[in-house]
């Protein structure tokens, strides 16, 4: 049990490892590995052709510098092309504004300031209590409010962390075997087995550990069955309402819309508590709206009878407000393949893939999602083309809708299709996100890598090679 509370301990404090940790251990490896010499830094890649005749991709940077390769791996991420609001004035602002997923480089000082943030998702949830200890007055624009859990990331001594490092092959072995690659094990009993009493003592003992077990080591009914799922809810919305001292506080910060663990639960260091600061107010975007940035601040107006408009003055404003998901990177970037098939039309009713990881009519081009196994899969796929003297890879149009069928098929079922987020490809900002689809693969890591194993197996019959 020691052994394991351990490595819990560390893959969740890695999960929400610093900042300047998380820079430091990527200096960390670029020395090692000496990767500096093959990376172009501050290049903005505009467009990507493939050249059928050359079996070559031409890729074009905003420069209008042109790189030719003969295979083209996307490594942009899911969650890279953060997104503004869209209300109008957004350019108006006269103070310091900046978003989460651009902060700068240089620190940033909150004291004496008033700021305003909008949104209260997974990365809003990690700044407030941040931001709240120092400012002069934080004012948090709140339309969704969500499950979070507490992270509890503590410090891991020296002997800890010796302990960590000689159970290393344990512990890969044993991300090997979970669905989520996360330590936590699947629990493979029935809520409806347990007594309210039991179900609370797990509940308060997954609610005390570090890291997703809430949301992964809960009753295998918890993520499909809308009663066992209001069970859980009622029982983190019980914590929300302990851990804030203004019951009307409390209540705003309880979903009223999703269940527990229907969206990606964000991880909390004293989020709640921050709510008790008396510099710290929540402005419930529910009956009201963002009108318009100002010059000034925040304009706020009534979208109920009889709620008034309000408007917010700050010295600087911060933009919690996500990212153009999963395919947003991809529409940023003008991809041409076969016979002048462009990417955006092929994907403009959501993200059609073989293995997640290729595209019919775009030959040659592999996505990287699930880092480490797809990296060793498409390295390995490549060394093949190279052994058999081939040049060409692409995905066949049967094979993707196969595999796409696959993909919503794995999802049936899951309430968490039920609910509006970057999981379900919806984005308030950016045109064109407003229906949900199927966005990401909700099998288990397992099954997924047995499929790509099985492709490579039989030598990659899957697809079309030349
Ligand atoms: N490892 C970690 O602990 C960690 C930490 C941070 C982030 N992440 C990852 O990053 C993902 C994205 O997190 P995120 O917080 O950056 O984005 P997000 O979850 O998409 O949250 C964006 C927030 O902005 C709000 N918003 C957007 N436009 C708005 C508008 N016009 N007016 C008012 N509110 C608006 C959204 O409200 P609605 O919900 O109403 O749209 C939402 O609360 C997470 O789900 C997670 O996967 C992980």
């Amino acid at each position: 049990m020691r052994e394991l509370k351990l490595k819990a301990k560390c893959i969740e404090a890695g999960t929400a490892a610093p900042q300047y940790e998380t820079e430091r251990y990527l200096n960390f490896i670029c020395d090692k590995f000496d990767l500096r010499t093959d990376i172009q830094f501050n290049t903005r890649i505009q467009s990507a052709q493939f050249l059928d005749d050359q079996r070559t991709w031409q890729v074009t940077d905003t420069s209008g510098r042109v790189y030719t390769s003969r295979y083209l791996i996307t490594g942009m991420g899911v969650l890279s092309n953060p997104t503004l609001p869209n209300v109008p004035g957004v350019k108006d602002f006269q103070g310091e504004a900046f978003h989460t997923a651009r902060w700068p480089k240089e620190p940033v000082s909150f004291e004496n300031k008033r700021v305003g943030i909008i949104g209260t998702g997974a990365t809003a949830i990690q700044a407030i209590p941040e931001i709240a200890k120092t400012v002069g007055h934080l004012t948090v624009f709140q339309r969704t409010p969500n499950w979070a859990i507490p992270l509890h990331n503590a410090k891991i001594s020296p002997e800890e962390m010796q302990d960590i490092r000689t159970g290393y092959p344990k512990l890969f072995e044993k991300l090997q075997q979970t669905r989520m690659c996360f330590i936590h094990d699947a629990n493979p009993d029935s809520i409806w087995d347990a007594t309210p009493e039991q179900r609370e003592e797990l509940w308060e003992h997954l609610y005390a550990q570090p890291g997703f077990g809430m949301w992964l080591s809960n009753y295998k009914e918890i993520l499909v069955d809308h009663k066992a799922n209001d069970l859980v809810s009622e029982f983190v919305a019980k914590k929300t309402r302990q851990r804030v001292h203004n019951p009307e506080t409390a209540e705003l910060l309880i979903p009223k819309n999703h269940g527990f663990g229907t969206r990606r639960v964000p991880m909390e260091t004293f989020y709640y508590e921050a709510y008790n600061r008396p510099n710290v107010r929540l402005v419930d975007l529910h009956k009201t709206a963002i009108d318009r940035i100002t010059e000034k601040g925040v304009q706020i107006k009534g979208v109920k009878e009889g709620v008034e408009g309000e408007e917010h003055e700050f010295d600087m404003l911060i933009y919690a407000t996500g990212f153009d998901a999963v395919t947003g990177a991809f529409d940023a970037i003008d991809f041409t393949g076969v016979g002048g098939v462009k990417l955006l039309e092929k994907w403009k009713e959501g993200p059609q893939t073989y293995l997640g990881m290729t595209v019919n009519g775009l030959p040659n081009m592999f996505m990287i999602r699930s880092i480490e196994f797809a990296v060793d899969w498409l390295a390995n796929c490549i060394g093949y083309l190279q052994q058999k003297d081939l040049s060409r890879i692409e995905a066949r149009e049967e094979g993707v809708k196969q595999w796409t069928e696959h993909v919503h098929q794995i999802s049936e079922g899951f309430l968490s299709n039920e609910i509006d987020s970057w999981m379900t490809g919806v984005n308030k900002n950016v045109a064109g996100r407003q229906k949900r689809i199927v966005a990401r693969y909700n099998g288990s890591a397992v099954e997924f890598r047995q499929r790509c194993r099985d492709v490579a197996d039989a030598r990659y019959d899957a697809f079309d090679l030349a």
